[in-house]
């Protein structure tokens, strides 16, 4: 009878046990599967178009969080414009045990050393805003690429000054000779960006028919400063002849405003592209004419999705198409202050 009992009470304790063990273990592995940790380098945490990708990027997981009560941790990383620090930094994640990178490349033109380390820890990598050659995009399945479409920006810069130059010609000809003269500043020559946006702004505006004259250009590498001093530079070259201000992005016209603004110049018509905050506040307040704005929302929506993708093996969102399986454009549209387009 007391056998019995202590017989008993030896399974019972034995099923505990071996139940407090299962429920250990399963809380295990949902701690690890709703615990993710992507890590994120930028080329420069300085740069402001790229500043605003990552608060939109932040705030779509804190969103994410809420939906699902999943924990993202996004590990923020500076390479302050060297490659070889880059390359490091992508170790040093990797040995933190990222589950997916989400990389802003230093030199488009030198991804092997990402590509090596994170195709080695098979860490899924999906590249931004600096598009790596299509060679090495090629090197493995699980890397993607994320941007918005150089000449569509162009394109669109370009038919913002064609549009005004039509509708209200005084805008972008003041001094009515029916040409319009034009400077035009260039971000960093290694970027695929800048070459593209250079060729279609100008060639969209000769393809509407528009006759331009240059009057001068030049590289300030998307900085504001820079823009700055090259444009006080051509005021001081061209005092009454600029017209039009065409810039690659946003922070080298708002370069080109603070020039015109210390000169107390405001014939002048300035565009950029990004749509970045500071640029659209100075929309706002009539300082600069317009931007091409990047829908920054998704541009944040789909970097995450697609690195989430690749963790939780989800399928990608029907409403994401890849071309190619790997790359995504994001929409882009015109943002100024006045509404003149007519088509
Ligand atoms: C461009 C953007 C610039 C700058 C650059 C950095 O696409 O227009 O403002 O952020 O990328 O790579």
């Amino acid at each position: 009878m007391l056998r019995g009992t202590i017989l008993r009470r030896s399974v019972a304790i034995l099923l505990l046990a071996a139940f407090c063990l299962c429920s250990a273990c399963k809380a295990e592995k949902k701690e690890e599967k709703n615990s993710i940790r992507i890590g994120v380098c930028l080329y420069r945490s300085d740069d402001t178009f790229i500043n605003n990708v990552r608060a939109e990027l932040e705030k779509r997981v804190k969103e994410y969080e809420l939906e699902t009560g999943a924990r993202v941790t996004l590990d923020f990383q500076d390479a302050k414009g060297n490659q070889s620090t880059q390359n490091s930094q992508v170790e040093r994640l990797i040995s933190l045990g990222c589950d997916a990178l989400i990389v802003n490349l230093v030199d488009r033109m030198d991804a092997s050393g990402v590509i090596d380390r994170v195709s080695t820890a098979e860490i899924p990598t999906v590249f931004f805003n600096r598009q790596p050659v299509e060679e090495d995009m090629n090197r493995w399945d699980r890397l993607y690429y994320v941007g918005s479409d150089a000449k569509e920006s162009a394109v669109l810069e370009g038919g913002m000054i064609a549009d005004h130059f039509r509708n209200t010609p005084e805008d972008v000809d003041p001094n009515g000779d029916g040409v319009i003269s034009y400077v035009l500043l260039e971000g960093e020559s290694s970027h695929q960006d800048s070459l593209i946006r250079t060729e279609w702004s100008i060639q969209t505006l000769k393809d509407a028919g528009v006759p331009v004259e240059r009057l001068a250009g030049g590289i300030a590498n998307w900085e504001r400063t820079q823009a700055s001093a090259l444009m006080e530079q051509w005021l001081n070259q061209y005092p009454e002849q600029i017209e039009v201000v065409i810039s690659n992005n946003d922070d080298m016209a708002l370069g080109a405003v603070d020039a015109l603004e210390r000169a107390d110049i405001d014939s002048v018509f300035v565009v950029g592209i990004d749509g970045t905050t500071p640029a659209l506040d100075a929309i706002a307040r009539g300082r600069l004419a317009g931007t091409v704005q990047i829908d920054l929302k998704q541009y944040a929506r789909v970097l995450f999705a697609i690195a989430m993708s690749e963790v939780t093996g989800e399928e990608i969102p029907d409403t994401i198409e890849l071309t190619e399986g790997k790359y995504y454009m994001c929409p882009q549209r015109v943002v100024e202050r006045e509404a003149v387009r007519t088509e």
